[in-house]
């Protein structure tokens, strides 16, 4: 195949011998992306439409509104679709943890809750979600610290993780499931990391993959620990998706706020490294059941937000007028045939 027959096809037809090619989006948003979508994206996450604080209204007062327009194009487009994402201390709903009192519910009662929620959203979705993450970001950044301090594992205890992992099988015992998190590539996080998924497997949890975040910058980290990332779980018998990728134009630390469009050298060296780090992505491919960005197109991220507020940053393949970025064009050299 040349390269001008490359340019007509799709990212997720190029890797369609190594992994599914996924996005995250939003039900407003489908229409702007939708072009782009069906041509290079075999797979999509909600970025928020099943977050808890979105869902949850209260007992039996579901909002499913959003997610229902998401499912319905996948399934039109014969997508896959990520179900992200269950238990997480963050976006939840704060009335879940209380009694009509305002007083902090007991472990029984957030269990029964949890188990209640879980089947219902699991339930729900049941034929058209492949995979869950169902647990996110329960290990500490704290080397000291195992688990996060959260209002699950205050008020359930240690074995919320567990619980979640139970009940969503037996809701789906068809679906994948995952515990996704960032900053594996920090060896203590990996390693803790490590450890709680091995204990799981140990104990015949029901859990079949990990979910490595993946936002990402043009410095950091360096590309050695992604390899050594994939390195250490690739031999745990699970299947490793890359599920929130991107890569921030900024290093930490700098707060600029006045660049009106990424320089040329900026776009190079995240070209650079998106090459880099997709190698390695390949080279791991018989354990990677796939990678999925974080947006779809420069002129909308959760990075113009994140860390320095109504900062632009340009973290994805396409740009703000849905045109390729050299990024795109770097994950595509190589020999798409395995
Ligand atoms: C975490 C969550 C995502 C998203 C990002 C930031 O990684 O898992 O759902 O909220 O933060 O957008």
């Amino acid at each position: 195949m040349n390269e001008w027959e490359k340019e007509l096809m799709g990212l997720c037809e190029i890797y369609k011998d190594y992994f599914p090619i996924g996005a995250a989006v939003s039900a407003r948003r489908i229409k702007r992306y939708e072009s782009l979508l069906k041509k290079h994206f075999n797979s999509v996450t909600p970025e928020n439409a099943l977050k808890m604080i979105n869902v949850y209204k209260g007992p039996d007062k579901y909002n499913f509104e959003e997610m229902d327009q998401i499912v319905r194009f996948a399934n039109d487009n014969n997508m896959l679709l990520r179900g992200h994402v269950l238990i997480w201390y963050s976006q939840v709903a704060e009335s879940f943890f209380e009694n009509d009192n305002g007083e902090m519910v007991s472990r029984e009662m957030l269990l029964t809750r949890m188990k209640e929620y879980i089947r219902k959203v699991v339930g729900r979705y049941k034929k058209d979600i492949y995979c869950w993450d169902v647990v996110n970001e329960a290990i500490d950044d704290n080397d000291n610290i195992y688990l996060r301090d959260t209002q699950w594992k205050k008020i359930i205890g240690d074995d919320y993780i567990e619980q979640a992992f139970l009940i969503a099988h037996e809701m789906a015992p068809e679906a994948s499931l995952f515990y996704n998190d960032y900053n594996y590539v920090i060896k203590n996080k990996r390693e803790k990391i490590y450890k709680l998924i091995k204990s799981l497997k140990g104990r015949d949890i029901p859990i079949h993959g990990i979910g490595i975040q993946g936002h990402w910058g043009l410095y950091y980290p360096d590309v050695t620990e992604i390899k050594r990332t994939l390195e250490l779980f690739a031999d745990l018998d699970l299947k490793i998706q890359l599920t929130e990728m991107d890569m921030s134009m900024f290093e930490w630390g700098d707060n600029r706020r006045d660049m009106k469009q990424p320089s040329g050298e900026m776009l190079k060296i995240q070209a650079e490294k998106y090459g880099k780090i997709f190698e390695i992505l390949r080279e791991y491919a018989e354990v990677i059941s796939g990678v999925t960005f974080w947006g779809v197109a420069d002129d909308y991220t959760w990075l113009d937000d994140f860390p320095v507020e109504g900062r632009k940053d340009w973290p994805l393949l396409f740009d703000s007028e849905l045109k390729p970025k050299p990024s795109l064009d770097a994950i595509t050299r190589f020999s798409s045939i395995r």
